[in-house]
């Protein structure tokens, strides 16, 4: 009993009646906005790589942070551009540290107004540029997870929401949800960047956040290009303690979104990297495809794929096509 009975165009019919039994509904609820924080005062700096986002001081901060929140986004994810950097990253975890200073001010100004997700990594406080301490010329994952608890901790005392711990070494959600439980803050969630591939897409963070290793690569402890590895990380980070687990990039690796969120009943986030939004941001600045609707449709991908939350590069703008209604013009 197919055609002429079952005809799918029925439901096509008018932007309503579209609109009426849309699968996929986006909301700016689940989108969260990076934020490249640096020392200094009064500087907004365009990151080269990542057209429409900058670096900002800390006096500044509240000028993305008010536009974001205007168009209805109130989550943030923040990354820090130190001062000056060494070999065991101290600016990770200094009192006074970039991101924790940040955060504060954003407490101050913003109390309850806005969720602050703090990244848990060293790449950008190390000379090297690596993730974790080195000993012999590699990155030693057991004295990393010491200088990652104390970090999350940090992190959490200056005033953030969530930790997110990026580094992908073994033990770290563990290691960093006993610090967080010792040091008074058992109810500071733990978000694992759970399934981090060694992808060619973070490059354009890498010259944002000055956070390219000296020397060799990330491939020692970021995963391959595996689904089942990116399971095993998942059911151990969850085993450790997690309490969302995410998949990054997002837009290779729909499949494994998707597969996770099938597995496990915690929430899922997936990292809408910034090789990704350099990708669409270069093809619309030479016109060759049009901004919203390319981002309307990778939003879209990544939460039909399963994703609960999206850190994306583009949630502002696309929280402002939502609000002005350029997306209802395309559905
Ligand atoms: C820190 C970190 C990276 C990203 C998020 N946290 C860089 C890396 O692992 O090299 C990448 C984010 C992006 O590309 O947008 N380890």
């Amino acid at each position: 009993m197919g055609f002429p009975t079952h005809r799918l165009r029925r439901l096509r019919q008018t932007p309503l009646l579209r609109r009426l039994v849309r699968e996929t509904v986006l909301t700016p609820d689940h989108w969260v906005f990076p934020l490249f924080v640096r020392t200094g005062r009064n500087v907004r700096e365009a990151i080269r790589s990542m057209p429409g986002q900058f670096r900002w001081t800390v006096d500044r901060l509240g000028e993305p942070v008010d536009q974001a929140l205007e168009v209805g986004v109130r989550a943030f994810i923040l990354f820090g551009l130190p001062e000056a950097k060494d070999e065991v990253g101290s600016g990770a975890y200094a009192e006074d540290g970039i991101v924790q200073t940040a955060i504060r001010e954003l407490r101050r100004r913003y109390g309850a107004e806005v969720l602050v997700i703090a990244d848990v990594c060293l790449c950008e406080y190390t000379s090297h540029g690596h993730c974790g301490v080195i000993r012999d010329g590699r990155v030693d994952n057991d004295a990393t997870l010491d200088f990652l608890a104390q970090t999350a901790v940090s992190l959490a005392a200056a005033g953030a929401d969530v930790v997110a711990p990026s580094a992908m070494m073994d033990g770290q959600v563990q290691a960093i949800r006993r610090a967080l439980d010792e040091g008074g803050f058992a109810e500071t969630p733990v978000l694992a960047y759970a399934a981090k591939f060694a992808s060619c897409f973070y490059g354009p963070f890498r010259e944002a956040a000055d956070s390219a290793p000296a020397f060799g690569d990330r491939r020692a402890y970021q995963m391959p290009f595996s689904r089942r590895a990116a399971l095993h990380e998942v059911a151990l980070d969850v085993e450790e303690g997690a309490d969302v687990v995410m998949v990054k990039p997002a837009l290779a690796y729909l499949d494994v979104i998707a597969a996770v969120r099938e597995r496990w009943p915690l929430p899922v986030a997936a990292y809408n990297v910034s090789g990704e939004y350099a990708m669409v941001k270069a093809a619309a600045a030479q016109g060759w495809i049009d901004e919203a609707r390319a981002v309307w449709e990778v939003l879209t991908a990544i939460h039909r794929a399963g994703a609960d939350v999206v850190l994306t590069y583009h949630a502002v703008d696309a929280a402002r096509w939502l609000r002005d209604g350029t997306w209802d013009a395309l559905g």
